[in-house]
């Protein structure tokens, strides 16, 4: 079994560190490859996606990134450490993100296009000065993701919204007409439509409300760090970016965090998560992703890190969990 993980730049070394000795315990026989993606990739190798990295990545059971970006490479210099990401999503073609935000009472999971939309479209300036970027969808992109997303809402509680922007956005229009169109091949699925400002207000006024909610690119970035806010913060979502049968992709909802990052402060909770949802999607072993969780949900009722109020480093975290984690791994 081989694991490539991508530690990135800012916090994400810091908590893939953590995710690395947890993995070491529970797949004990997996070869762990580290690449560089990112800020870091650009300073060593002058390419956010080093040729090294993707092939690597593409030679994985399965692939965990910590997280990319640094205010030390701008898209003035032409080379940008987000757009590493971007161009891993897009080669592993993972177009299914599952974010999904859990507390008492909330339990949703979003479903956010990933390598198509706002972000993928074509940019650019016309002759005259205007600066552009297309929202772009065909929709064979939209029903692949919306059968994930009505696949998922079947196994959970049966409820999938689609939030789009059909008010005024083409691609949205025809977001909604695939949705419905795939709904009465679903009929145990009760479907419905929300425009994104009114869903951002719902998710804020009542969380509970929602199960599967499936959604545009930008809308599902957007919407996820919402949806990590009323669940715990940034520190603690993760996420699952999946393909149809390729190598899939895991990392926190979570960025570098520049205003913390180097100070042992940072909540390992989101990396580790997105390490159990590998360990369960990507390499199918769902009892050493149970075990990994109840680590977590342990450590963090014992010793957490300052964003939930504790007073735990990184690495003491990480410390911590290590220990419940050998003890269940033992029994
Ligand atoms: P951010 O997510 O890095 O940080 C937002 C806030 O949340 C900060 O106050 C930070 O300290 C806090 N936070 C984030 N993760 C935390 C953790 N694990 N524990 C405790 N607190 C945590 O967002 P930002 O500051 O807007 O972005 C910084 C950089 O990260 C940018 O370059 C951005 O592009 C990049 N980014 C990368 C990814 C990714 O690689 N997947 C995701 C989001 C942002
Ligand atoms: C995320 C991040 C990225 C995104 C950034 C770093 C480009 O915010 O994964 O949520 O917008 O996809
Ligand atoms: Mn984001």
């Amino acid at each position: 079994m081989r694991i490539v993980c991508l530690p990135g730049d800012g916090i994400g070394p810091e908590v893939m560190a953590q995710a690395v000795r947890a993995l070491a315990v529970l797949v004990p026989d997996a070869e762990i490859e580290e690449q560089p993606l990112g800020g870091r990739a650009i300073a060593t190798h002058g390419d956010p996606l080093p040729p090294v990295t993707l092939e690597a990545c593409r030679g994985a059971d399965a692939v965990l990134m910590g997280a990319v970006g640094s205010d030390r490479y701008t898209w003035q210099d032409g080379l940008n450490p987000e757009d590493g990401l971007f161009r891993l999503r897009r080669e592993l073609d993972v177009y299914a993100n599952l974010r999904p935000a859990t507390a008492d009472g909330i339990d949703l999971l979003i479903v956010r296009e990933l390598v198509g939309g706002l972000y993928f479209g074509t940019r650019g300036v016309d002759p005259d000065g205007t600066v552009f970027d297309r929202m772009e969808y065909h929709p064979d992109q939209v029903e692949r993701l919306a059968r994930r997303a009505f696949a998922l809402a079947r196994q959970r509680r049966g409820r999938l919204t689609s939030v789009d922007k059909a008010n005024v956005l083409a691609t949205s229009r025809m977001w909604r007409g695939v949705v419905d169109g795939l709904a009465p091949e679903y009929p145990d699925v009760a479907v419905d439509h929300l425009l994104v400002d009114t869903a951002a207000m719902r998710l804020v006024e009542n969380a509970a409300a929602f199960d599967v909610i499936v959604t545009e690119n930008t809308f599902g970035d957007i919407l996820s760090d919402i949806a990590a806010a009323l669940t715990g913060g940034l520190g603690v979502a993760a996420s699952a970016c999946l393909g149809d049968g390729g190598v899939d992709l895991f990392e926190p909802v979570h960025g570098t965090a520049p205003d913390i990052a180097g100070s042992d402060r940072a909540n390992p909770t989101a990396m580790l998560l997105s390490a159990a949802l590998m360990l369960r999607y990507g390499l199918g072993l769902p009892h050493e992703a149970s075990a990994l969780e109840a680590a977590v949900a342990g450590t963090r009722a014992a010793s957490p890190t300052g964003d939930e109020g504790g007073a735990a480093g990184t690495r003491a975290f990480g410390d911590h969990l290590l220990t419940v984690l050998t003890g269940l791994v033992q029994t």
